[in-house]
């Protein structure tokens, strides 16, 4: 009797993630799994994904054309991210390889984290927190540790798709006034349900008090704020990243967080994360995340399936639901 071969798609999780996830992917593929969480250097993903029809990965994975073109039976790259600019996509879509991404189930999640990062940073969270934490609170002092309001306060949004969305939505239960700055003018309808004004990128950057990045990381949005955008804010104006970093200068953003060219910032990303910019861990005006934005338990849970069923319906010919370029299915 000849030796027996699986029929099924062989797929590769390429960093931990839950239980149900990978059940749900036994059903129907063969699953390896990275469940011990480090990430594969490049030659070892190389080399795991060689004989893979799928690749489930994270925005830590560098899916690039050489990887793919070493990956002969490769028809999907799930990532488990809305961002993807750790995929090249166009060399996914030159070889027929799908591309997909989690759209839409970390939204509100996200906003929120943005919101923590906006508050935070206007009510000096982080320093407050470390001065109780180190037994100097002494008592009660009027003038202990002001803040700025967010209340009131306008609020830009760069980049309005459905996180943008969601940030500014949160927004009119503190009364903000809410500017927007996108590459296309979204429908007057979701202006007016967000009480939103479009305004030019100048106009946004010299009138908002806090400043939400929330636009994907591209060549084209490569240091969209860097030492010029940083001079046209307030000098009270504070500054969210929770999108990606590298659309920040951060270079830059510290040197104008040492001047005072701004008030304050709240970051979750950073150029060359995790090897963040040290001269930020000397700034007390800026509260500092690990990358944490969608990470609730419910939404990265959703993430990870989300993405597994991308992977399963592109190795069963159904439409992903959420394929970035539909151009590869006529490859
Ligand atoms: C995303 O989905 O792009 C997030 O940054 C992951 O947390």
């Amino acid at each position: 009797m000849g030796e027996w071969v699986s029929k099924k798609p062989k797929v590769l999780v390429t960093r931990e993630v839950f239980d149900e996830t990978i059940d749900y992917l036994r059903e129907h593929c063969e699953v390896e799994a990275n469940q011990e969480d480090v990430a594969f250097a490049p030659d070892v993903l190389a080399k795991r994904a060689a004989d893979k029809d799928a690749i489930v990965c994270s925005l830590t994975d560098r899916v690039d054309a050489a990887l793919i073109s070493a990956c002969p039976n490769l028809k999907v790259v799930a990532n488990i991210a809305v961002g993807y600019n750790n995929i090249d996509v166009a060399a996914c879509t030159a070889r027929g390889v799908l591309a997909t991404n989690t759209p839409g189930v970390l939204d509100d999640s996200t906003a929120d984290l943005a919101w923590t990062l906006m508050l935070g940073a206007a009510r000096r969270i982080t320093e407050v927190e470390r001065y109780v934490r180190n037994g100097d609170w002494k008592g009660w002092r009027l003038k202990q540790w002001l803040g700025v309001d967010v209340h009131h306060a306008t609020l830009g949004v760069v980049g309005m798709g459905r996180i943008g969305q969601a940030i500014a939505k949160r927004a009119g239960g503190f009364d903000m006034r809410v500017l927007y700055h996108n590459r296309k003018r979204v429908d007057a309808g979701i202006e007016s349900r967000l009480n939103a004004t479009f305004v030019g990128m100048d106009e946004l950057l010299k009138q908002s008090d806090f400043i939400v990045l929330q636009v994907p990381y591209s060549p084209e949005t490569h240091h969209l704020i860097g030492a010029a955008e940083l001079a046209k804010m307030k000098p009270t104006a504070i500054l969210i990243n929770s999108t990606r970093g590298g659309v920040v200068d951060d270079a830059a953003l510290i040197e104008a967080l040492k001047k005072g060219t701004i008030r304050a910032a709240g970051l979750d990303v950073f150029e060359n994360e995790p090897k963040l910019n040290p001269a930020f861990l000397e700034l007390d005006n800026v509260v500092l995340a690990p990358h944490v934005g969608s990470s609730t338990e419910a939404t990265r849970r959703a993430m990870a399936m989300t993405a597994a069923k991308n992977a399963v319906a592109a190795l069963t010919g159904a439409m992903p639901p959420n394929l970035i370029n539909p151009e590869a299915r006529r490859v």
